[in-house]
């Protein structure tokens, strides 16, 4: 069945006010903005007069729907209190690029025009994104407004290294608008998990029969990964053990690269100990050939190659019979009989939780549909995209772990 409902709507209801000074990167706020606006929220763009230097502010207004503001005597503002109006009501000041000189204002609280007047004047958080020249970054004037600026509350995002503008190679480049993105909407989003250790397996295992060849299943990785990143949201602590899939590490998340079941089980059972919680996400081979060739198999002359196999561990099962486990989650993908396959399953494996959903919703999409199994019984969750679907699992877990 086709479900297209998968849009990542984490920051709607929140209104954010964009700041853009002048640098280079002021080019990648224009994707910001239609990141932020794609993700819920609604923006007011606030540009300093070096920022229209690079981007016009008819390009923000534009892509924000809402007129630019630049000029502290806009008559616009009929009582010309911009510098107040803008910020009021909204949920936080993002400064993307934040240019050496903005950060050195903002550290002084000096207010002298309308991004920094605002930026003084405000009564919701602050985020900047630093972007400039390797050197201005390293400068110990920038460092100490820098520290000055966390001391005061200041959320810092990035910079990051690599390639500049100016042909230089170091630290300072402005974070990319979707890695600003993610850092958004993880300063939103309710800490439902702050101080716990959480462990989860995601994607499939790769089990060899030969140098290059195996078995492995279509399971994609984006509900595992789609997890890990909704409970680091949640302000756990992330440790992602991903069998082989093309997806990147969510923001903060230690992610550890496995091919088998066996290497899976290994890295699952190093850490298991200093877990809080595990989640079993990914797809697991039920078996493993008993012997790898050490040499690629050539077709035999008459009839049919012959490859024994073995079971492999089931990882899920074998946390949840530690003494001291975890609070454990499992995953039933089914094909037929959800309810009464996935119910099967929490109580083969005795573990308080198991999410069901079907193959046929959930392998490879954006989008899923689940049940959620437990104690009190089944609860459907509606049809959504997986980042939602991961939010609401979370709380769920959140729910039961302060119930126990
Ligand atoms: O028994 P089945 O494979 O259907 O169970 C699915 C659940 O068990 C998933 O949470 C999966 O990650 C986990 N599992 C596991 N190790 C296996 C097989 C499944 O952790 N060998």
């Amino acid at each position: 069945m086709e479900l297209n409902v998968g849009l990542n709507l984490d920051l709607t209801g929140k209104h954010i006010v964009l700041g853009v000074s002048g640098g280079v990167a002021a080019y990648k706020a224009a994707t910001l903005l239609r990141r932020l606006t794609g993700a819920g929220a609604t923006v007011q763009v606030v540009m300093t007069a070096a920022a229209t230097r690079f981007v016009t502010p008819v390009t923000f207004q534009a892509l924000s729907g809402k007129p630019v503001f630049v000029d502290m005597w806009d008559d616009r503002i009929a009582d010309n209190m911009a510098h107040i109006e803008l910020s009021r009501g909204a949920d936080a000041i993002l400064v993307a690029p934040a240019t050496a000189d903005f950060l050195a204002k903002t550290a002084q609280g000096q207010a002298d025009d309308l991004l920094s007047t605002l930026v003084l004047a405000r009564d919701c958080p602050l985020l900047v994104a630093p972007a400039m020249n390797r050197q201005m970054w390293e400068n110990p004037a920038t460092c100490r407004n820098v520290a000055l600026l966390r001391r005061d509350g200041v959320i810092c995002l990035g910079p990051d290294a690599g390639m500049q503008a100016c042909g230089e190679e170091g630290c300072g480049r402005m974070l990319e608008p979707e890695a600003l993105l993610e850092s958004v909407i993880n300063f939103f989003a309710p800490k439902h998990l702050a101080g716990k250790k959480l462990l989860l397996t995601a994607g499939p295992t790769f089990e060899a029969i030969d140098p290059v060849r195996g078995i492995t299943n279509l399971s994609s990785g984006r509900m595992g990964y789609a997890v890990a990143r909704a409970a680091r949201q949640a302000g756990a602590e992330v440790t992602l053990i991903s069998g082989p899939v093309a997806l990147p590490v969510p923001q903060d998340v230690t992610r550890v690269s496995v091919q088998s079941a066996l290497e899976m089980y290994a890295e699952v059972m190093r850490r298991v100990k200093e877990t809080d919680i595990f989640i079993a996400v990914a797809a697991v081979a039920d078996y493993r050939a008993e012997c790898v060739s050490p040499q690629k198999l050539k077709k035999a002359a008459g009839g049919l190659p012959e490859i024994r196999f073995v079971e492999n561990p089931d990882i899920l099962a074998k946390v949840a019979a530690l003494p001291n486990a975890p609070f454990c989650v499992g995953f039933a993908a089914e094909s037929e009989n959800l309810e009464t396959y996935a119910q099967q399953k929490r109580e083969r494996k005795k573990i308080p939780l198991m999410v069901g959903n079907l193959i046929q919703e959930a392998f490879g999409g954006a989008d899923n549909r689940v049940i959620l199994f437990d104690d009190a019984g089944s609860h459907p969750l509606p049809a959504a995209g997986k980042s939602q679907i991961a939010r609401q699992l979370i709380e769920h877990i959140a729910h039961l772990m302060e119930k126990k």
